[in-house]
């Protein structure tokens, strides 16, 4: 049976592209939505770019609730109360959060969050029973999008349970990227600082795309 990844936020631009190339690698892909039709017809908008039908459209708690892993990828702004949303569908599974805390106001500033992270705050909000762990969050949705292109930019995976890391290592390789464990869910402050960083390198270059690259590793593989 394929893995079931729930995307809540699906319907926007990161979400979407993260779907894209898991349902292009064979998962069945949930996206979640504050609206079920909206969601639908992200779903079959992937669907059709695709030429697959393992893309479905549900509301949020129920788009989490029908997946083994679940994926959230929305603004700081709508971090808490979406995790409100999905908490109790979320229990017992593994909870990727791809949110990087901007400042609303400009978003070329990283935010401080009282909890550390976002990873933390919804670690805190969600319970020792849900294993969460940031990633993705240096991944420009430009990249994701253009299916066919070598990504060049790494991943950092910070969380507290390895076996939940690897996971997520594995699912960063089907989408055709190279993740590192990059320790533990205190990390996650700075892979999530880092996405406001490539902001200001983008607008510097009038590019939309900067990422990150890990050297000095002796095989550029996972780990
Ligand atoms: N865009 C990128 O290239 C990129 C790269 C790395 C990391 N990120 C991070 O990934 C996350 C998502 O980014 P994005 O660019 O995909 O964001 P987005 O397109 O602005 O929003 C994603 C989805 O979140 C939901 N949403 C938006 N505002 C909301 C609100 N006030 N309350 C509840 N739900 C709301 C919407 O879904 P519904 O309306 O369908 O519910 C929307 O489609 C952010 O934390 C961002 O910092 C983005």
């Amino acid at each position: 049976m394929t893995t079931k990844i729930a995307v809540i936020g699906g319907t926007g631009k990161e979400g979407k592209g993260l779907a894209l190339r898991w349902a292009n690698a064979g998962y069945d892909i949930l996206i979640g939505s504050r609206d079920a039709e909206r969601a639908v017809s992200a779903a079959d908008e992937l669907n059709a770019t695709l030429g697959k039908a393992n893309v479905s459209g549900l509301g949020n708690a129920d788009a989490a609730r029908a997946a083994e892993i679940v994926v959230l990828s929305v603004p700081y702004e709508a971090h808490a109360a979406t995790l409100d949303v999905i908490a109790e569908a979320t229990q017992g599974k593994l909870l990727i959060d791809v949110t990087a805390p901007l400042d609303p106001q400009n978003k070329r500033k990283a935010l401080r969050v009282p909890q550390g992270s976002a990873a933390q705050a919804a670690q805190q909000r969600l319970g020792e029973n849900v294993r969460v762990v940031a990633a993705f969050q240096n991944i420009s949705y430009t990249h994701l999008t253009a299916l066919h292109e070598d990504l060049g930019c790494d991943v950092l995976v910070c969380g507290n349970d390895k076996a939940a890391k690897m996971q997520v290592v594995e699912l960063a390789k089907a989408a055709g990227m190279t993740a590192f464990d990059a320790g533990p869910i205190e990390n996650a402050v700075v892979a999530e600082g880092l996405t406001a960083v490539l902001i200001n390198i983008n607008l510097q270059f009038k590019i939309k795309n900067a990422g990150i690259r890990l050297t000095g590793i002796p095989q550029q593989s996972a780990c």
